[in-house]
């Protein structure tokens, strides 16, 4: 867990993805950010704009590796193989380091489950690398993976920007059942999903904490207001439930007991503004 998002400022990019969860219209001074901004489009392609991301300032948050990861997977960035059963699902996003700035060269190394739930753990099935493009970009182009006893839906990948540490971590689904019984779900690694004739589109962007010169300095206006308000860490919220925070009211979307980094309106899966 990355306590850093704990202090809950309310960021340029927490304000945004707030936004986009509530179904608002975002705020023009907070939209020159391709990556999301294109999951606010219903079918059209994204604008072709060099990604600037966000503030940068939550890592994409680790999770445990599992059991079923294995090295020397193949480079590809299809994982699908003829005629491979399974709703066809493309992932595509951007990998950012802490200044907001697109990585390009970064290794990604996905592995997943089939359409039943079963790994390859004897192939190579639905395992893969890629590297980032110039512009930090990534596409992966699977199935939905199926379910399995004890999990929710998920996609496992590991991150490694050149010369840098690895992040393990897990790619979530929203509207998943099991994501309110799997202890590992976290809300802040949910992609944004859509349906697209058949077939799924997934949008994820990784931050990884990877130190970078600054550019231009984001609108500073949102980042001075305090935290603080009704919502409290431990406390069991149910659907519906009202809260403030930092001077801001929230309804909970989906029940979950809360934990430090979960706060709206970090986590659009969970609270939106009322
Ligand atoms: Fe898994």
């Amino acid at each position: 867990m990355d306590h850093e998002t704990s202090t809950g400022h309310v960021t340029r990019k927490t304000v945004l993805r707030a936004a986009l969860a509530a179904g608002m219209a975002a705020p023009a001074v907070l939209m020159g950010v391709p990556a999301l901004a294109r999951t606010l489009t219903g079918g059209e392609e994204a604008p072709e704009l060099t990604p600037t991301c966000d503030d940068g300032d939550d890592p994409t948050p680790a999770q445990m590796e599992g059991p079923y990861f294995k090295p020397n997977s193949p480079r590809r960035s299809s994982l699908l193989e003829g005629n491979t059963p399974g709703v066809r699902l493309t992932v595509s996003g951007y990998v950012f380091g802490l200044a907001c700035r697109p990585i390009s060269g970064v290794l990604l190394d996905f592995w997943q489950a089939d359409t039943n739930g079963a790994y390859d753990n004897t192939g190579f099935r639905f395992r893969g690398h890629q590297f980032t493009g110039a512009d930090g970009s990534f596409k992966l182009t699977t199935i939905v993976p199926g379910l399995y006893p004890g999990r929710t839906r998920h996609i496992h990948v590991k991150a490694q920007a050149p010369g840098r540490p690895v992040l393990t971590t897990q790619l979530y689904f929203p509207g998943e059942p099991r994501n309110n019984t799997d202890s590992l779900f976290d809300p802040r690694l949910l992609m944004t999903v859509r349906d697209a004739g058949g077939a799924r589109e997934a949008a994820f962007d990784f931050v990884l904490n990877v130190p970078q010169n600054p550019g231009p300095t984001p609108t500073p206006t949102q980042t001075t207001q305090p935290p603080g308000g009704s919502w409290a860490v431990g406390t069991a919220y149910r659907a519906g439930d009202a809260v403030t925070y930092g001077g801001a009211a929230y309804v909970c979307l989906q029940a979950h007991t809360a934990q430090p980094g979960w706060q709206p309106p970090n986590v659009p899966s969970l609270w939106r503004a009322a």
